[in-house]
C-alpha cells in the first residue's frame, strides 16, 4: 500500500481525509499534541484495524476525538460538572476526559471498559474532519497516538510515514505538533477529578481553573514515581513506553550526566546529550524529535536531564521516566 499525502491546508484534501475515514480507511490526523492514527469510531472493523496497525493489545482503549461538547455528551452518560468545567476550560486541547461510557461508544474502542476518553483537539483541519464525520453519523474518531505500540509518538506527518507508511491509507499533513507531548487525562466521574496522565495541559493550569469554581483535583497514586504497571488506571502506560530504539538514561543534573557521559564514551559505545532548554514549552514541543533524531543517527545511548516537576516539565519527566524503563 502507497500511502497518500493530503495536506491540512487544502479544504479538498481535509474532506478527502473525512470520505476514506467514512468508507473504513485508517487515516493520521494532526492534533496539536502529537499525530494520532484515526479511524471512525462507529466502524468496529476500522477501529479493530488500528490495533492491528499499532501492534498494541486490544483491550488498551483508544482516546475518542469529537468536534466539540455536544458531541462528547453524546458519547457519555453521566456528563458530570466537573467534566462540563473542564471541558468549557480547556477545549479545543490538550485534555482528555474520562467518564461514563454511552451505549453509542463500542465496545471495541474502549477495549470493553465501562468508561470512554474523549477529547476535542486543537488542530483546525482535523476539527473540520470530526465535523464531516459528525455530520454523517459518526461519533467520532477513535484515534491513539500514530506510532507502534510503546515507540515514541510522532510529531510531524513524516514521523507517521517513516513508522507506518506501508500500513494506513493516508497521512493529512497538518505540520509539526505545537505541544509535542500527549494530552493530560483527567478522570472526571468524581467531585474530585483524578490525573490520570500528565500531559499537556500542568496540574497547576487544571487547580487554578477550578479553585474559581471552588474545586480541587487530584492526581493518581499510579502517576507517584515511575513504574506504572499494566495494571494501572490508565493502562497504557506500561513500564517501557515512549521509547526510542536507544537506550536512555536520565540524570537531575548536568554534572551526573557528564560524569557518565565519560564512562559510556569510554566503553566504545555512541552517545549523544538530549538539549534540555529551560524553555519547557521549547522542551515538551522538540522532546520527541530530538528522540527520533538520536535514533536516526544511530546512537546507542541517549542522556537526559530531567526538568523541575513543575507545569510541563511534569509531562516531560513522565515521558523521560518511561524512555528510560527497563524493557
Ligand atoms: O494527545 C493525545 O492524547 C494523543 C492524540 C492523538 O490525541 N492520543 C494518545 O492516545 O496519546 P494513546 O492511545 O497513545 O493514549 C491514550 C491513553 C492510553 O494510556 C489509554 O490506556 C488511555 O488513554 N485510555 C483511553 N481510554 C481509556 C479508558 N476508558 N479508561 C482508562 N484509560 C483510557
Ligand atoms: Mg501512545
Amino acid at each position: 500500500m502507497t500511502v497518500e499525502i493530503l495536506s491540512a491546508r487544502i479544504a479538498t484534501d481535509v474532506e478527502r481525509a473525512a470520505e476514506i475515514l467514512l468508507s473504513g480507511g485508517l487515516i493520521a490526523v494532526p492534533t496539536e499534541t502529537v499525530y494520532g492514527l484515526g479511524a471512525d469510531a462507529s466502524n468496529g472493523a476500522a477501529v479493530r484495524r488500528v490495533f492491528d496497525v499499532k501492534g498494541r493489545p486490544t483491550n488498551h482503549p483508544l482516546i475518542l476525538h469529537v468536534a466539540d461538547r455536544e458531541a462528547a455528551k453524546n458519547a457519555s452518560t453521566d456528563w458530570s460538572p466537573a467534566a462540563d468545567i473542564l471541558a468549557g476550560l480547556f477545549w479545543p486541547g490538550p485534555l482528555s476526559i474520562l467518564t461514563e461510557k454511552a451505549g453509542a461508544v463500542d465496545d471495541v474502542v474502549t477495549g470493553g471498559r465501562g468508561t470512554v476518553v474523549v477529547r476535542v483537539p486543537d488542530h483546525p483541519a482535523t476539527l473540520e474532519v470530526l465535523r464531516i464525520l459528525h455530520s454523517r453519523g459518526s461519533i467520532g474518531l477513535a484515534a491513539p497516538s500514530a506510532n507502534k505500540f510503546g515507540a515514541v509518538s510522532p510529531t510531524s506527518a513524516r514521523h507517521v510515514v517513516d513508522d507506518l507508511g506501508n500500513s494506513i491509507d493516508a497521512v493529512l499533513d497538518g505540520d509539526d505538533c505545537r505541544v509535542g507531548v500527549e494530552s493530560t487525562i483527567v478522570d472526571c466521574r468524581t467531585d474530585v477529578p483524578v490525573i490520570l496522565r500528565e500531559g499537556g495541559v500542568p496540574f497547576e493550569a487544571i487547580t487554578d481553573a477550578l479553585a474559581r469554581h471552588g474545586m480541587t483535583i487530584t492526581k493518581s497514586p499510579d502517576l507517584v514515581g515511575i513504574n506504572d504497571s499494566a495494571g494501572a488506571l490508565a493502562p497504557g502506560m506500561l513500564e517501557s513506553h515512549y521509547a526510542p530504539r536507544a537506550r536512555v538514561e536520565i540524570f537531575a543534573d548536568v554534572g551526573e550526566l557528564e560524569r557518565r557521559e565519560s564512562e559510556v564514551e569510554a566503553s566504545g559505545m555512541s552517545v549523544a546529550r538530549l538539549p534540555h532548554p529551560d524553555n519547557l514549552v521549547e522542551y515538551s514541543r522538540n522532546l520527541y524529535r530530538w528522540l527520533r533524531a538520536c535514533d536516526a543517527q544511530g546512537v546507542d545511548v541517549i542522556l537526559a536531564v530531567l526538568p523541575p516537576a513543575t507545569e510541563l516539565g511534569a509531562a516531560i519527566r513522565d515521558r523521560l521516566s518511561k524512555a528510560a524503563a527497563t524493557r
